[in-house]
């Protein structure tokens, strides 16, 4: 395959892992990039991407390979690109190159990383984490004599001072890091703006799509997660797309460029005919309000789940003064009424992964000592750690008529039962379905900086848009 060569500079990855040996006390690192699937056939793979623990440290997306990390440098483990291979994908760089570009002392096959583990002390003594793909697991498994049964939760020993390390490193953005973020985040405020332009009653869910998707591949970027574009917002994760767009139908798009491995992470909601109805506008303004809210809360020492509660009370507010909740605001959130209607949490963490770091559980996004509360709706909830300068974050809080909720007799029985839910008042509502609104915020020392600002929100901003195709 062409291999694709850092396209920041090399000190940016020497430091990184130099960051990282730091904090190993004494120990090596092995962590693995992940390999290439096919899609079908091995030569018809599917894009790949290697594991964002690997991009960090090496800045390259090189499959099969794996970095080796540790306080008297770093070298990097390569399978050798068969002979034939430049007849079909041209010439790869060479390893002396690839070893400058990422920095490493050196580029080494991987048949001799069983010595080298051996040199170090064997298995027990190198650190690694587990690859997502199942074909670099098994060869992990054998390397490193490991099985990690009890999955990323359980991880002990050397692995978990990896994972902890990891998290300590990639929790903070360093000034490369924000650089990629930023550009991912301009291009995904244009695919939204495209996406608004492009709307027009009668068109179809996955035209809409593919406006947003051009405007990422005329940035030169991919889409960070499968995309959510549809009149159906009240299907949280609803990635199908063949629904036909009718006049007074909303529409949700949640669509993300990734930019060398960076993610953007933005949801707008905007009406297909260019004009929210009342209702409409009503459930609006509230979900931008609570938006507004959670992220001036978006400081240095702000537990993040203060973050979400504030978008809750922000909500219940709305909700109670549009009649569909009654009592007492503060009451209502810790009763979790305001998750009838708002289910999931304000956001996570965002970075190389659109939830970024996930794949260690809630290791990065549950500070030490704090778990996920039973609570429904808050259980949801992906971040409960202290903010500081430099962690980025998603707010996108949302307000949905989920069937699925609304007729669940166990999650709606009490609030039914005492008349804090009121369906009449609901019911005239029902042309919302879902309204999401979300930012990419970082979080700095003074007011938070919304780095998807350019994407419209206002409800006046995003009607003025819709249907404006350049
Ligand atoms: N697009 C996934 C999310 O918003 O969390
Ligand atoms: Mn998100
Ligand atoms: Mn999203």
């Amino acid at each position: 395959m062409t291999l694709a060569l850092p396209s920041q500079d090399a000190s940016v990855f020497q430091r990184r892992r130099a960051a990282l040996a730091e904090r190993l006390g004494g120990k090596p690192a092995l962590v693995f990039a992940g390999g290439q699937k096919p899609m079908n056939y091995p030569g018809n793979p599917y894009p790949y991407r290697a594991d964002s623990h690997f991009l960090y440290l090496t800045g390259a997306s090189l499959p099969d390979a794996s970095v080796w990390v540790s306080e008297a440098g770093s070298e990097l483990f390569l399978t050798p690109t068969p002979e034939d291979d430049a007849l079909w994908h041209g010439a790869t760089p060479s390893w002396a190159e690839i070893a400058a570009a990422m920095g490493v002392d050196r580029v080494r096959d991987r048949a001799e990383l069983p010595e080298v583990i051996a040199a170090a002390g064997g298995p027990s003594e190198v650190a690694s984490l587990p690859s997502a793909d199942p074909q670099t697991r098994r060869s992990q498994d054998a390397l490193l004599d490991r099985s990690w049964l009890a999955g990323v939760e359980g991880l002990e020993g050397v692995d978990a001072h990896l994972a902890d390390a990891m998290v300590a490193l990639r929790m903070v953005h360093d000034a490369a890091a924000l650089e990629r973020l930023r550009e991912a985040h301009a291009a995904t405020a244009a695919c939204h703006m495209a996406g608004m332009r492009a709307t027009k009653p009668g068109a179809w869910e996955y035209q809409i799509r593919g406006a947003m998707e051009a405007e990422l591949m005329r940035h030169g970027m991919r889409t960070s997660y499968q995309p959510i574009v549809t009149v159906h917002g009240e299907i949280l994760h609803n990635f199908d797309q063949r629904n036909q767009l009718q006049d007074g139908d909303l529409m949700l798009a949640d669509v993300g460029a990734e930019h060398e491995g960076w993610a953007g992470d933005v949801t707008r909601t905007w009406p297909v005919n260019g004009k929210f109805s009342p209702t409409q506008r009503a459930m609006y303004d509230i979900v931008l309000q609570a938006q507004l809210d959670a992220i001036d809360k978006v400081r240095p020492g702000v537990r993040y789940r203060e973050v979400h509660l504030t978008a809750a009370r922000s909500l219940t507010r709305g909700l109670v003064d549009l009649g569909i909740l009654r009592g007492e605001v503060d009451g209502l959130v810790e009763r979790g009424a305001h998750a009838l209607l708002f289910p999931h949490g304000v956001g996570h963490l965002i970075g190389l992964d659109v939830h970024d770091m996930e794949d260690l559980g809630d290791r990065a996004g549950y500070a030490p000592g704090r778990s996920r509360a039973d609570q429904f709706g808050l259980g949801y909830l992906r971040l409960d750690r202290d903010l500081a300068p430099g962690m980025c974050v998603t707010i996108e809080p949302g307000l949905y008529l989920v069937p699925a909720i609304l007729e669940h007799r166990e999650l709606c029985g009490p609030f039914d039962a005492d008349g804090t839910l009121n369906r009449e008042a609901l019911g005239r509502f029902a042309d919302v379905r879902g309204i999401r609104i979300e930012d990419d915020v970082l979080c700095t020392e003074d007011a938070p900086e919304v780095l998807t600002q350019a994407a419209p929100k206002a409800a006046e901003a995003v009607e003025a848009l819709v249907g404006r195709e350049a």
